[in-house]
This record gives structure tokens, C-alpha cells and sequence, in this order.
């Protein structure tokens, strides 16, 4: 009913505009379309953005075989059928190897490859692809997966087809998670260098997400655009106090731009209207006025491949034209009307907040070892009941709620309280909690059910293509088919399950 009533909303305002067909099942191109500033780049690995879409919104490959296949909607116009995700990676991991467009301009995104900043060496340069189970979501009730970005993961398509260039005008619009941010550059959605490195003031108008640059009034995360070589909240790059920090789960983010005219909006993607935090003239330093975009697309790393930042994509588009406020306002009311929720994370056997556990290995070398620590390295050691107490302690644990996202879960030594299994390069360690956000967040894993069927797999909140392995007897986070030997595809499966017990201590 409440979704129904915001879709009839959509269309009265976009009635009172241009068109004279129903809208009534409009997606956000169909109304962008009859405001005339259509998309020319539409992006979502959660639903279709036109009310006749029926191809496909995004490729998974999977670790098992290396496999690829198309997630496409449940129906024409309609929310992605999770389902084939879910039966296509049973029982191993997948990445997010497409995300495409669905204008018909081709403007797909895949793996961003080599730039000018930050290129990732494990990968040859090239970013990391996103997990397909690091963001799952409802829309109305139907399960769907948003494209999780942690840092060192990117999209990028250099090879446009009908994006802004110049100072021509162009709108863009993204849903976001708003508690995934960081303070890196640079978490950002749209138009960018064609050739991955920075070319100067002015070459990029994209979305930008995070707390990188204290720019807006209280602590961020802001909504800002990242024109190359700055992030603004307005004319001015160091502050705008009417750019106002973003608290919702779900965030609507505008841009827009046109000849010393630009604009930032936003709201809750899940209810209520758009706000605008700024609109007037271009930057007054120089080169960005008149503005000199180049027309590529990237997702989740800056112009230059700068990939250290982290955030949620589930949906967003590119226009041509400087869409009006109605017709984003009708664009917005659409967005309500998909319904997006949270839903859980963890799957496999349930862990207790503040039960005592440990953790036993499954791979047949080792079905004695137990996850446990020799002071900050975490190991696995042959634990029973007849071990001594200090062995013991060193392999039991006690469940926390998850220090960076109270969805998943932490893991607290028992002989040193205070200090948990966190991430670090790669390795697992037991150090002592400082407080922070990083700290929390390398600390924070979701349960899943095990990826050889045996109890669960550990997987990190953060990174979440990567999990718990042993490894020669030592903890790491693996990801499966990786660079490193501790990621090889040989028994990955097994080394990242684990059994969990009472704890032996
Ligand atoms: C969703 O995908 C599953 C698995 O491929 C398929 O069986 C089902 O028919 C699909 N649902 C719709 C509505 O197409
Ligand atoms: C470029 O976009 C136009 C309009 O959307 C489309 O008709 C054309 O096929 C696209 N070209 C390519 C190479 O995808
Ligand atoms: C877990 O233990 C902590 C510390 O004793 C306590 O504050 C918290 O309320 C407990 N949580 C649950 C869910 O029992």
C-alpha cells in the first residue's frame, strides 16, 4: 500500500511535466526520459531502472570453476532474481564481475584496471572486484545484493558511449549505504578521466561519498562532488556548513552540472523528500569553470584509480541535460517506493552474543587443530580435553557483538581480555582494541554457513570476498584463487570452516 501510493505519487509529478502516457510502473530512466534529460549510463545490481528492462543487471564468476552467469530481473522492470545468485554460488565464493548498463549504451562497468594513484600490486595493478554477498537487501520484501566496495575495489569503463564531455550538463543520482564511508579517496560514482589518471582541475564531475575532506557541518559522512583535485560541498572546496552530515542506512545522492551552475541534493532513499545542500556557481579556482569532463564512468575509486575508500552501490545513473528538481523529486519518490531494507548477514549455525567458543578445523590433515594464539600471531594448535589450561585458553574465545557492525560479530580472546581477532595484511592477530573505526571494522566478521558444509565460514564485514583460513598451521584472510599461496583454490573450502563448540576454557 505505503509503496503503491509512492509510486502514483512518482507519476503525478511527472504528469504535471512533460508526459502524457501513464507512468504509473515508472523506473528512474523512465522518469528521467520524460523530464528530457535521459540516462545514457544506468547501473544496479539490485533492480531493473526501466519499467520494461528485462535483461540482464550483473555478471558473477565463481571461485569453484571460475564460471560467470547473468543475475537479471524477476520480472520486467522489477527487483534482481537473488535466486540465481544464491544456487550459482552455493558452496564457494563469487565476485561482481560486471555491473551493466542498462540505457543500451554499453556503458558497462568491470574490473578498473591500472591508474595513476594507488594501484593495487597483489592484482597487477588492477582493483579487486567486489564480493556478490557483502551487501544483501530487501526491496519490498524481495531479497536482492548490492555491490559491497571495500578499499582496493573499483569499476571503470574508459570506453564511453554518449556520457557529458566538456561543460556539457549531466545529472546523476546513486543509492547508498550511508554507515559505509571512510576517510579515503575516493568513494565515488560517475564521470571521470578516460584514461585513469589525473589530467587536471575540472576533469571529473562524480558522486563522492565519506568524511575524506571535513567540508560540510558536523562530522560527515557528506555527500560532495569530486571534480578532480578537490572535493566540494560547494563553491568554496573547505567548507559548505549546509552540506549536512548523512545519518540514514539508505541515502539517496545527487550531482548535477551545467555551464557555472551545480547542484548536491540527497535524502533518505527509504522515506521523505530531497534536500538540497547546494546550488549556484562553479568552484572559482581554476579550471573548473569551464569545466573540461572527459566522459568515463567510475565506481568506487577516484579519477586517478585512487581505490583506498570504501562504500555501497545499489543503484545510480548518468543523465544528459541538468535534470529539475521535480523530475528528481519523482525520481526520489520512486526510490521510497522500491523499499529498501536491511536484512541479515550471517547464515550457518547461530552464534550467541557472550558465549564462550572455539573453533575447530575441518580440512582432514587437521581435525584436532583448534583456531587459537601464541601472543599476537593466531594459529591453529592441537587442543583436547586433556590439554593443559594454558592451551586451553589460548583457544577459546568469547562472542561479541561485531565492534565495526553490530550485524556480524567480534571475537575476544579469553586469556587477554580486551583484545580480539582482528585482520591485518592479511594475517590474523589478537590485539588489544584501540577504539577506532578501522580497528573495529578489521575485527568485525559474519558467520556463514560453511563453505564445505561443515559449521561456519568466517568471513570479514569489511572485505568481505575474504574468510578465516589456516594456513601451515597460522590464521590468515584468505580470499579463494587469490594472489598469495594462503588464497589457493586447493581445499580453500575447507580450511575456511570451522566448527564451533563450548569453548574448551
Ligand atoms: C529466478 O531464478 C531461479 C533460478 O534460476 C529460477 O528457478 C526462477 O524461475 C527465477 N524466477 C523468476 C521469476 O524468473
Ligand atoms: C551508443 O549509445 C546509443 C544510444 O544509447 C546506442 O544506440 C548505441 O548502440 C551505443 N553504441 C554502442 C557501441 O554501444
Ligand atoms: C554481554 O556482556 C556485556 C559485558 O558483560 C554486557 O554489557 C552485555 O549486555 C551482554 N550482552 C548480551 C547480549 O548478553
Amino acid at each position: 500500500m505505503f509503496s503503491r501510493s509512492s509510486i502514483e505519487r512518482a507519476s503525478v509529478f511527472v504528469a504535471g511535466l512533460v508526459v502524457t502516457g501513464s507512468l504509473v510502473n515508472a523506473g528512474p530512466c523512465d522518469i528521467y526520459s520524460s523530464g528530457g534529460t535521459p540516462c545514457v549510463a544506468a547501473h544496479s545490481s539490485t533492480r531493473a531502472l526501466y519499467d520494461d528492462y528485462t535483461g540482464a543487471l550483473y555478471q558473477i564468476s565463481r571461485g569453484s570453476d571460475g564460471a560467470t552467469t547473468d543475475v537479471t530481473p524477476l520480472s520486467a522492470g522489477g527487483v534482481a532474481n537473488a535466486t540465481v545468485q544464491d544456487l550459482f554460488c552455493a558452496s564457494t565464493t563469487c565476485l561482481i564481475t560486471i555491473i551493466y548498463d542498462q540505457s543500451g549504451s554499453g556503458n558497462h562497468l568491470t574490473q578498473a584496471p591500472p591508474g595513476g594513484a594507488f594501484s593495487g600490486p597483489e592484482t597487477n595493478g588492477y582493483d579487486y572486484l567486489a564480493s556478490a554477498i557483502g551487501a544483501p537487501v530487501t526491496l519490498n520484501g524481495e531479497k536482492a545484493y548490492g555491490v559491497f566496495i571495500s578499499p582496493f575495489t573499483g569499476y571503470r569503463t574508459n570506453d564511453v558511449n554518449g556520457t557529458s564531455i566538456g561543460d556539457a550538463a549531466e545529472g546523476m543520482y546513486a543509492v547508498l549505504d550511508g554507515t559505509h564511508y571512510n576517510n579515503y579517496c575516493c568513494f565515488d560514482y560517475g564521470n571521470a578521466e578516460t584514461n585513469s589518471h589525473d589530467t587536471g582541475n575540472g576533469h571529473m564531475e562524480a558522486l563522492y561519498f565519506g568524511n575524506y575532506a571535513a567540508s560540510g557541518s558536523g562530522s560527515g559522512p557528506w555527500i560532495m562532488a569530486d571534480l578532480e583535485n578537490g572535493l566540494f560541498s560547494g563553491a568554496d572546496p573547505s567548507s559548505n556548513p549546509a552540506d549536512l552530515t548523512i545519518s540514514a542506512r539508505f541515502v539517496t545522492a545527487i550531482i548535477k552540472g551545467e555551464p557555472n551552475q551545480w547542484a548536491i541534493r540527497g535524502g533518505d532513499a527509504a522515506s521523505g523528500s530531497l534536500s538540497t545542500y547546494y546550488s549556484g556557481a562553479r568552484p572559482t579556482a581554476s579550471g573548473y569553470n569551464p569545466m573540461s569532463k572527459e566522459g568515463a564512468i567510475v565506481l568506487g575509486i577516484g579519477g586517478d584509480n585512487s581505490d583506498k575508500a570504501q562504500g555501497t552501490f545499489y543503484e545510480g545513473v548518468m543523465t544528459t541535460g541538468y535534470p529539475s528538481s521535480d523530475t528528481e523529486d519523482a525520481v526520489q519518490a520512486n526510490i521510497v517506493a522500491a523499499g529498501y531494507a536491511t536484512t541479515s548477514l550471517t547464515s550457518g549455525p547461530e552464534l550467541t552474543v557472550n558465549s564462550s567458543i572455539s573453533l575447530r578445523a575441518t580440512t582432514a590433515c587437521c581435525t584436532t587443530r583448534y583456531i587459537a594464539h601464541s601472543g599476537s600471531t593466531v594459529n591453529t594448535q592441537v587442543v583436547s580435553s586433556s590439554s593443559d589450561a594454558t592451551l586451553k585458553q589460548q583457544a577459546s574465545w568469547t562472542v561479541r557483538t561485531g565492534l565495526g557492525n553490530s550485524d556480524c560479530f567480534s571475537f575476544e580472546s579469553n586469556d587477554t581480555p580486551g583484545s580480539f581477532i582482528r585482520h591485518s595484511n592479511y594475517k590474523l592477530m589478537v590485539d588489544a582494541n584501540d577504539g577506532s573505526k578501522l580497528f573495529g571494522e578489521d575485527s568485525t566478521f559474519c558467520p556463514q554457513s560453511g563453505l564445505n558444509g561443515q559449521g561456519n565460514s568466517l568471513r570479514s564485514w569489511s572485505y568481505p570476498a575474504f574468510y578465516w583460513r589456516h594456513y601451515n598451521a597460522l590464521g590468515y584472510l584468505g580470499s579463494n584463487g587469490g594472489p598469495y599461496d594462503f588464497d589457493a583454490t586447493t581445499s580453500f573450502n575447507d580450511d575456511v570452516s570451522f566448527v564451533i563448540s563450548a569453548s574448551f576454557a
